[in-house]
């Protein structure tokens, strides 16, 4: 006990408070120490637990939180978004456990998506790794540097399906498939929550935006969802229920309504779902501003209705909107709802902070020489250069113009080849640019300053409606085009090889940056047009935080890397990458559509009662008659600096039980002459069932190393409960019959095998 007060060095003032709690801490269990409490509690200070502030570093939402230091002190705030590092946490905890009648600690909450200092590339980036152990680690990362500053919750994982690139938010998540999205979901609460929540290096997740709210219609942010429920169970929501499983500890809602209800006043999901078939014991809060924000969508007449709504739904706590806090006393008065109501949402919120140890220490996470020496350490920015370089997918590579040549002489041009921000991507918590090495920096550390000759070339856009809409959000060189143009192409004419970096800025992805264009903005194009009359080798370095429509990008340049946003080690890892230093190894986790007409855009599309056959003629068919139906890029895409090659499929048998296994196994060889890794991948397609099935369905997947000219058997199971759907009453079963195998490198280029369930 000495040592806890002296390593902490609080004030004599506060031992007996503390002294007090930590005895109560220790000799209770969590219920007796909540009931107990609770009895404490007036009704006031039961909803200032369910009301969340926001002061601090980011506003992230149109309102923010007024008089929050009298409202801590009042007892009428449970919990802080926004607001981190030892001194100010702990000015603020110290309000609220010293300066309080019950001396209940608050939560502290943030947006730590992809980092918290230690900035990995955005979560779309990490999830084209496809590697597990990977994302489990970059969230245990983030997790140890947050709570060293203070946090003790963050607002991640976003699981939220996407199949429309032109929302702004698909950077945040996995991309387009349930199941591998289900694995990433869980990966990050493993990764955040660890084993022991109490631990001071472990935070507590939250799974978001519940529900849907990746279908957005249009992919305009914040839009209506309207869904069948067999849609909704098979493709969209398995990653938060993953989630749940693996033990996440609070849900955020979303800011859409479902089939005409707000997620945030929608009972069905939020109760019968979450709670009742989920069996989901944390707690629920809404997004910003999102119980107020049911007036505009008309579902509710005023904040008093919408909180009536949202408590019944079974909303816990509010975000910033002080709905809860002026109206539920209220309500209660007026027997619109019953106190056990607020009870029960106050006695989840108590639960996350005594299972978060706060009961027992609200300081347990503050201590400045952990922060001091945790943050940004070595070991994470080395693995935020391997995270990065395995996010990287190369797109094309023709006549093997990467890696780079030893001494080529480099035209590195392009308006993101030397910007820091950019590479932070959307929600970068706790980042700075300081901290990060662009890809110039990254290229001189690998080949010497003496090959590059850098050109910015064009602004990122110069689409004044754009830059209108973004506030003037886009930094610009303030030179006129012509000028920068002649430069980059001087650069170009004087070096062996163009490597050009373009794409998005970072803040055109994102939340509330839809866009209806994917393509690279006009500017850029210009540039890359004048590039490509150079004759020199082009190479394109993207950053982007969505799919981009990239026709003619990849029709005439002769290599594509897709690097996301890379993050703090951004600019070494791409360099890493175009050197050779490390093969390319990522694969899309959304496909890449030829253009915006074709979104929505996904591999695992139906076949329909008409479907279309390369080489027909598009008549009466589920075609377009001006393009393709295919993306670009399907799903699953992702080069190597070698090549490989994949047997034909053999099935140990042919036919399933329902407690049997097929074994299938396939050879891969490396055919090229480098070490590299592939990520194989497992698809089937129900031939005939009572819910029309899609073509193909993800279910399985490994990442396999081979040096060059070896071959590894790769082998998968297969038994009957991959083999589910849920059917229009909602059960999740299979149905006999026959099925297709697919095993390939992408969801478009498979060997095939067939097989029938009994
Ligand atoms: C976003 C959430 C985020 C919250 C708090 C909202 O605008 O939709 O994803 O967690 O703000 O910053």
């Amino acid at each position: 006990m000495k040592n806890y007060f002296r390593k902490h060095k609080l004030a004599l003032g506060s031992l007996a408070v503390l002294g007090l709690l930590n005895i109560c801490q220790a000799n209770n269990d969590m219920d007796s120490y909540i009931d107990d409490l609770m009895t404490r509690m007036t009704i006031a200070e039961k909803v200032g637990q369910l009301n969340q502030a926001a002061i601090g570093f980011d506003v992230t939402g149109p309102h923010t939180s007024t008089h929050v230091e009298d409202k801590i002190r009042n007892g009428l705030i449970g919990s802080i978004l926004n607001s981190h590092t030892v001194p100010v946490v702990r000015t603020l905890q110290k309000m609220a456990v010293e300066e309080t009648r019950l001396h209940i600690p608050l939560l502290f909450g943030y947006d730590v998506i992809h980092g918290h200092s230690t900035i990995f590339p955005i979560p779309l980036g990490i999830s084209a790794s496809w590697d597990l152990d990977a994302i489990e680690t970059s969230a245990s990362i983030a997790a140890a540097e947050a709570s060293s500053q203070g946090l003790n919750w963050t607002f991640s994982p976003m699981v939220d399906i996407a199949r429309d690139p032109r929302w702004g938010r698909v950077a945040e998540g996995a991309g387009e498939d349930s199941y591998y999205g289900s694995l990433v979901a869980a990966a990050m609460v493993r990764g955040y929550q660890g084993s022991d929540l109490s631990a001071t290096n472990t935070i507590l997740a939250c799974v978001k935006h519940f529900g849907l709210y990746g279908a957005a219609i249009a992919g305009r942010d914040y839009n209506t969802v309207d869904m069948s429920l067999v849609q909704m169970y098979e493709d969209y929501l398995p990653p938060y229920q993953a989630a749940v499983e693996a033990g996440v500890g609070s849900a955020m809602t979303s800011f859409n309504d479902i089939n005409g209800v707000p997620a945030t006043g929608n009972k069905w999901l939020l109760t019968s779902l979450l709670r009742d078939d989920w069996k989901f014991d944390g707690f629920v809060v809404t997004d910003y501003n999102a119980i107020a924000e049911m007036i505009a969508h008309g579902y509710s007449p005023d904040g008093y209705y919408a909180a009536k709504s949202a408590l019944d739904a079974g909303v816990d706590m509010d975000m910033v909107d002080e709905c809860f806090l002026h109206n539920l006393e209220k309500l209660v008065t007026d027997g619109k709802i019953s106190e056990s109501q607020i009870d029960t949402a106050c006695r989840r919120i108590l639960e996350a902070k005594y299972k978060l140890g706060l009961f027992a220490d609200p300081y347990h996470y503050l201590d400045q020489d952990r922060a001091d020496s945790e943050i940004l350490k070595k070991e994470n920015r080395d693995f935020a250069r391997e995270l990065a370089q395995k996010s990287c997918v190369l797109l094309k590579n023709q006549n093997s113009v990467l890696p780079l040549t030893n001494g080529a002489k480099i035209a590195l041009v392009g308006p993101l080849a030397n910007t820091r921000f950019d590479l932070l991507g959307c929600w970068w918590a706790a980042g700075s640019e300081d901290s990060v090495v662009s890809v110039y920096d990254g290229l001189k550390n690998a080949v010497g300053s003496e090959n590059i000759i850098l050109a910015r070339g064009a602004d990122v856009s110069d689409d004044k409606f754009l830059i209108d809409r973004m506030g003037g959000g886009i930094a610009r060189d303030g030179r006129p085009a012509e000028e920068m143009l002649n430069e980059a192409i001087a650069a170009a004419q004087q070096s062996d090889i163009i490597v050009a970096v373009v794409g998005e800025h970072s803040s055109m992805s994102g939340e509330a940056k839809s866009r209806t264009d994917i393509s690279i903005p006009e500017s850029q194009q210009r540039l890359m047009r004048a590039l490509k009359q150079t004759g020199k080798p082009l190479v394109l370095v993207l950053m982007n935080g969505r799919p981009l429509a990239l026709e003619w990008e990849y029709a005439n340049a002769d290599a594509i890397l897709e690097t996301w946003f890379a993050g703090v080690e951004g600019g070494n890892a791409i360099a890493d990458v175009l050197c050779g230093k490390y093969n390319p190894s990522g694969k899309l986790t959304m496909s890449f559509p030829l253009n915006a007409g074709q979104i929505p855009v996904y591999y695992n599309i139906k076949s329909t009662g008409r479907p279309f056959n390369p080489g027909d003629n598009a008549l009466y068919r589920s075609a377009y008659i001006d393009a393709a139906n295919e993306p670009l890029l399907p799903f699953g895409f992702g080069l190597s600096y070698t090549s490989f090659e994949y047997s034909n499929i053999t099935l140990d048998k042919n036919t399933l039980t329902s407690d049997g296994k097929i074994t299938a196994t396939v050879t891969i060889t490396n055919t090229g002459d480098k070490t590299g890794i592939e990520t194989v991948q497992l698809y089937t397609r129900d031939m005939f069932a009572s819910i029309t099935p899609p073509l193909k369905r993800l279910r399985s997947f490994e990442r396999v190393t081979l040096a060059a000219g070896e071959s590894k058997a790769v082998t998968f199971e297969i038994t009957e409960p991959m083999l589910r759907f849920y059917n229009s009453k909602l059960e999740h079963l299979s149905e006999p019959g026959e099925f297709r195998l697919y095993i390939g490198t992408n969801s478009r280029d498979c060997k095939e095998a067939s097989f029938q369930l009994k």
